[in-house]
């Protein structure tokens, strides 16, 4: 198992650039099966999420070609519609496979999806919405089944505005009979971006980043060429790193509107930062902390930036309080935080962290993918020496962070721990 050892104290300095966004290629990866054509899509990270979701298509007959950051996929010969337990449950985003295999062959089985343990990821908005459109469902010994005719228009309120439930059900609208109108969607960039492809293979869906979405069915979708947007969680990550080592970085190739809430928080907490068109300047200073950090969905303050968010504040000066009101569980980088010294209190859905002047070096594990970059954070500015166990969580989502924060001067390194076969 590999693990980062970091040496903490380095300034960090320098320019480093963005790539594709994870939350957006996984769905467009998905999309891409409703397309009778080749689609090309440019900028895409090589982290391991796309590598998973790249072997299920691959499984229902999708051509593949990946060459350093671009793609190329054919998905005109599909050859079944079941998807492989054991890659299945690698990954939660392979739910949304379920909406293009209804719409283009009329069914699908998929067991429930696996993820990060950030809480429980029930997927009964996804099921209720397609139940509206005419698919029937099945679920039994941990596999969902659903067959659809073909599907109707049809209104759906989503009691959450949930990114994946928007996704599916965006994609099984596709070619559905008549108008789907959603209400109460997910607002996030990863969305626009999906409707934007979906639009240039010829779909028609409007109204992504608003309340309501609607999509008018059509026969077929041609192919298309995409670049995806910018990353917004690897660059807030990026300006985490710069400020909590009172570094100095040019962060490029980002969308600032995309990070707004992000932005206006770190400034909050001392962080000086200078926008441009597509690129930030981040300047350290002194963390102050921040009275309210309250997670919610876009344009609010992101949950998939809380944990990076709670390592920044845990060397501020004064107490902060954030609260985590997206996930049930996504407090898991606590205890590894306050194994380097951090003293974070949690209180039902809000963590207290009371500032400290520093945080000392130690072994820790990353739980899962962001509570893992958080650790990374935290130990850049630790003392001494920070050892980080199951990195692969944070490959599932950062196109090697070891060495984008190497670019920038920091004292990180990747070693292969023995495999001790018992
Ligand atoms: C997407 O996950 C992202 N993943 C997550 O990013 C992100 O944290 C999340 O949206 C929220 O922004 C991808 O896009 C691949 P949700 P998703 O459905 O779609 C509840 C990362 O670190 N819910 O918006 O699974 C659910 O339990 C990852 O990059 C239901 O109750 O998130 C949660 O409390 C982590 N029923 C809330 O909604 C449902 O049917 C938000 O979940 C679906 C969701």
């Amino acid at each position: 198992m590999e693990k980062f050892v970091i040496e903490g104290g380095e300034r960090l300095s320098g320019k480093i650039r963005i790539t594709g966004a994870k939350n957006s290629i996984l769905p467009i990866l998905a999309a891409s099966l409703l397309s009778s054509g080749k689609v090309r899509i440019e900028d895409v990270p090589r982290i391991s999420d796309v590598k998973v979701m790249l072997d299920i298509l691959e499984c229902l007959g999708v051509k593949i070609d990946w060459k350093e950051n671009s793609l190329e996929l054919d998905a005109d010969s599909l050859s079944t519609s079941e998807i492989p337990e054991k890659l299945m449950c690698e990954m939660r985003s392979s739910i949304f496979l379920m909406g293009p295999l209804l719409g283009k062959l009329g069914k699908v089985k998929v067991s429930y999806p696996g993820g990060c343990a950030i809480g429980p990821r029930p997927i009964d908005l996804h099921l209720k919405g397609l139940i509206s459109m005419g698919v029937e469902v099945v679920e039994e010994n941990g596999y969902v089944s659903a067959k659809a005719g073909t599907l109707k228009g049809s209104t759906i309120h989503l009691d959450f505005p949930s990114v994946g439930a928007t996704e599916n059900l965006m994609m099984a609208a596709i070619y559905a009979k008549g108008f789907t109108r959603l209400h109460n969607v997910a607002k996030e960039p990863e969305i626009v971006d999906l409707q934007n492809f979906l639009n240039k293979m010829g779909a028609r869906v409007r109204g992504a980043g608003t309340d309501i979405i609607t999509i008018e069915g059509v026969k077929s979708l041609d192919g298309a060429v995409h670049r995806l947007i910018p990353d917004r969680i690897i660059a807030g990550t990026m300006i985490v790193a710069a400020g909590i080592t009172d570094g100095e970085v040019i962060i490029e190739n980002i969308i600032p509107e995309h990070l707004e809430a992000v932005i206006s928080k770190l400034r909050e907490a001392g962080l000086e930062i200078l926008e441009d068109s597509d690129s930030l300047m981040v300047r350290g200073g002194k963390i102050k902390g921040v009275n309210s950090v309250r997670t919610l969905p876009y344009p609010g303050f992101p949950t998939d930036m809380q944990p990076q968010i709670m390592a920044l504040l845990s060397y501020a000066d004064g107490i902060s309080v954030v609260k985590e009101s997206v996930f049930e569980g996504r407090f898991s980088h606590i205890n590894e935080l306050n194994k380097m010294g951090a003293q974070i209190t949690v209180q039902e859905r809000s963590a207290i962290i009371k500032g400290v002047n520093n945080l000392k070096g130690a072994k820790v594990k990353a739980p899962d993918l962001r509570a893992g970059a958080a650790l990374v954070l935290a130990g850049l500015s630790a003392q001494g020496t920070t050892l980080i166990d199951e990195v692969h969580y944070i490959d599932r989502g950062y196109e090697r962070l070891d060495l984008m924060l190497q670019k920038l001067g920091a004292n990180i390194k990747r070693v292969h721990a023995p495999v001790i076969n018992v």
